[in-house]
């Protein structure tokens, strides 16, 4: 394994005038999973679910309030200050917003040199690898002297990428890469990604809402939902036999960029994360929202569980 997540929990507090802690929002839950050399494992779940804070602990920009998580069987968390950089070096995160991201002052080579210093190149190398990643994204050298609010969303979107893999880093978090771009920029930035793991040796984090990104790009998937990880499978069989509720309701609710999948399904409101007072009913998350509940769902709470090959779900129903 790649990397391992064991019991992943990250709760954020909030101090009081007194400086008091709140009870806490527990954004992620007892997250367990792997993610092997060369994946593109999606995330997916709905605003709040714990997607972006999952990410940014799997590059290290983020601590888990407990729980550890291995790469190549350390725990990052516990490395030495030299081994934590470098295995920050080794990774890189595509911001949910890259506009807000880039300083509006700075030109595009200006944007890309920016991690070439800060990662110690040599001034002699540093024009190539400008030009080679350039190249690799598809902008014209052209593009280096000119400045963020001079693109579309898409270019935005490509420099993005660009300033990601400049120091070739092996794995890569991209949140919501696409989720700005209407539909052709969006299919021009998937192939990109495609492409780009296809020339290199990149393990990859997909982080997004909208399930046809992760059934297109993502060899694994994971649910989330209120920190909760609710299913978690190969991407082919959670499109072929979703399990969950939770994720039939994704399906049935997402166009497809496959098939005309049904999309008058609307997804109920979001409810806010889970704290720590519904944790202690222990009773499923979901069971508000779900129409396939049974009467034990009103008197325990659900353990994931692997009920076929690689394929696990936390739901009664499979109890
Ligand atoms: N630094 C923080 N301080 C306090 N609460 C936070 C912090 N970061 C995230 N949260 C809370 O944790 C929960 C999960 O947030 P997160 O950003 O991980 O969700 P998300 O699934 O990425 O949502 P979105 O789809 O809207 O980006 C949210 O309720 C959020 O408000
Ligand atoms: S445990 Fe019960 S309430 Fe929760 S998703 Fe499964 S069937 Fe629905
Ligand atoms: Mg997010």
């Amino acid at each position: 394994m790649l990397f391992q997540a064991e019991n992943i929990c990250k709760t954020f507090y909030k101090r009081n005038f007194f400086r008091l802690k709140d009870a806490g929002l527990e954004a992620l839950k007892d997250i367990k999973f792997g993610i092997q050399d060369r994946d593109i494992i999606g995330i997916v779940g709905e605003t709040g679910s714990g997607k972006s804070t999952l990410g940014r602990i799997f590059v290290g920009l983020e601590k888990p309030s407990s729980g550890f998580l291995y790469h190549n069987n350390s725990n990052i968390f516990k490395l030495s200050k030299k081994d934590f950089r470098e295995f920050q070096k080794s990774t890189s995160f595509i911001f949910q917003d890259p506009y807000s991201s880039f300083n509006p002052k700075m030109k595009v080579l200006d944007i890309l040199f920016e991690p070439l210093i800060l990662g110690g190149i040599e001034r002699v190398k540093r024009k190539d690898m400008v030009d080679e990643i350039i190249e690799n994204v598809g902008l014209k050298n052209d593009d280096l002297g000119k400045f963020p609010y001079q693109f579309s969303g898409g270019q935005r979107q490509r420099i993005a990428i660009a300033r990601s893999l400049i120091l070739k880093p092996k794995f890569l978090v991209a949140d919501e890469p696409v989720s700005s771009l209407d539909l052709s920029v969006k299919a021009q930035i998937l192939k990109l990604f495609e492409e780009i793991y296809a020339k290199s040796d990149l393990t990859m984090m997909i982080i997004s809402h909208d399930l046809s990104i992760v059934e297109y790009l993502c060899n694994k998937s994971i649910v989330l939902y209120k920190g909760l990880i609710m299913e978690e499978a190969l991407t082919d069989s959670i499109f072929a036999n979703p399990l969950h509720p939770y994720t039939r309701l994704l399906i049935e609710s997402a166009p497809s960029l496959y098939s005309d999948r049904a999309k008058d399904v609307k997804l109920e409101a979001f409810e806010s994360p889970i704290n720590l007072e519904s944790a202690k009913l222990k009773l499923c998350p979901f069971l508000e929202r779900c129409k396939l509940k049974l009467d034990k769902c009103r008197e325990s709470f659900p353990e994931i569980i692997e009920v076929e090959s690689n394929h696990r779900v936390r739901c009664l129903r499979y109890i």
